[in-house]
């Protein structure tokens, strides 16, 4: 099936332009002095692996949204994820397509949020080896935000407005006026996340090779940006004191809730017309959705761990959760190539001889 519709993204009831305020200084850097040997890698590193999002994806490709991956066919759904009612091949498409653009839709506007929050670290952060960094990365997010554009308008039949935990997420980190803040917001929780997603992305979806594409090329940079995100806090954070870094503890935790929550999908059950309280409560409690949840946090825990902020109350709100299983995952300055968890393997035990890395 070929959807070459050019449909408009649509809007959230806060419209199709936002003013957020902000209140953080901006800063120049006079001396001019590198010496983070770290951050200038990185940097080096993030030019020489720049790539064109109109030339290097091979756009032609045919997209079949209703298609479904080979080691889960139709038939097996119902049995993995054990629905409140049956659902017929019919309806499991109609579900499959609608979580697809929502995801995907979630995927664009996250990536929006890198790119204010990246722009306005480029001025807030004080080193000079940072701005340089951060520079790159505003081109990547550009990039991001181009090809999932492209991608939801051009290959998928409908996607859906910003989420609105999402939304409160991404407004909170652009208002922050503390720097270390928005980067802790970006790009170790919000950025974090996307890392996991994508992976689950490319890992379920092996019939779809334009996302293989799109997905291979973003993650290898966000790796970079996560990788950023950890080797400038982690510096920080060792001289902070104790009342500082509970402040970290607490965005932390409240970051964790509201990206948990937003992945409960109502707008999915809703524009679906489903009863969205049974499904929400569905995807609250099967095993399967738990542990899919639970996934998105197997890249966050590990570099929380390094930045020292995996502390008892962080702990304590994350063992709640269940994801503290990932703390010793390694972190994303030492794994570029995203390892499979062991616990996304365990969902597929058929696939877990044969899965190729992420
Ligand atoms: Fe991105
Ligand atoms: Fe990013």
């Amino acid at each position: 099936m070929s959807i070459a519709r050019h449909e408009p993204i649509p809007l959230p009831p806060q419209g199709g332009l936002e003013t957020v305020h902000e209140s953080s200084d901006t800063i120049f850097n006079w001396n001019y002095e590198v010496g983070r040997e770290s951050l200038l890698n990185l940097y080096e590193k993030g030019k020489r692996m720049q790539w064109n999002a109109s030339t290097d994806i091979d756009w032609s490709i045919d997209v079949d949204p209703e298609r479904f991956p080979d080691f889960l066919p139709p038939e097996a759904v119902n049995a993995l994820l054990n629905p409140p009612q049956k659902l017929e091949v019919k309806e499991l498409i109609r579900v499959r397509i609608h979580q697809l653009g929502w995801m995907l839709s979630q995927f664009l506007h996250g990536e929006q949020g890198a790119l204010l929050a990246t722009a306005q670290i480029v001025n807030t952060v004080p080193w000079v080896e940072a701005k340089f960094y951060a520079a790159s990365q505003v081109a990547d997010e550009a990039r991001h935000v181009e090809v999932y554009r492209r991608y939801l308008t051009e290959k998928l039949p409908f996607a859906f407005p910003v989420n609105p935990h999402l939304h409160t997420l991404l407004a909170q980190i652009i208002r922050e006026p503390r720097w270390d803040m928005t980067y802790l917001g970006m790009q170790i929780m919000v950025e974090g996340l996307a890392l996991a997603a994508f992976g689950l992305m490319n890992f379920m979806n092996p019939q779809e090779p334009l996302i293989q594409q799109i997905t291979g090329y973003v993650i290898r940079d966000e790796a970079r940006h996560v990788a950023f995100g950890v080797l400038s806090l982690e510096e920080v954070y060792r001289q902070m004191t104790a009342a500082e870094l509970r402040e970290r503890e607490e965005f932390v935790i409240e970051a964790a809730h509201l990206m948990r929550d937003r992945l409960l999908m109502e707008e999915v059950w809703e524009r679906l017309g489903y009863d969205v309280d049974v499904w929400v409560k569905w995807s609250l409690e099967t095993p399967f959705m738990q542990g899919f949840r639970q996934l998105l946090f197997a890249k966050i825990v590990p570099n929380l761990k390094r930045l020292g902020l995996l502390t008892p109350r962080v702990r304590e709100a994350f063992a709640k959760i269940g994801v503290l299983q990932f703390e010793d995952m390694p972190d994303s300055t030492l794994d570029e190539r995203v390892t499979v968890p062991p616990a996304l393997l365990a969902l597929f035990p058929d696939l877990a001889a044969t899965a190729p890395p992420l």
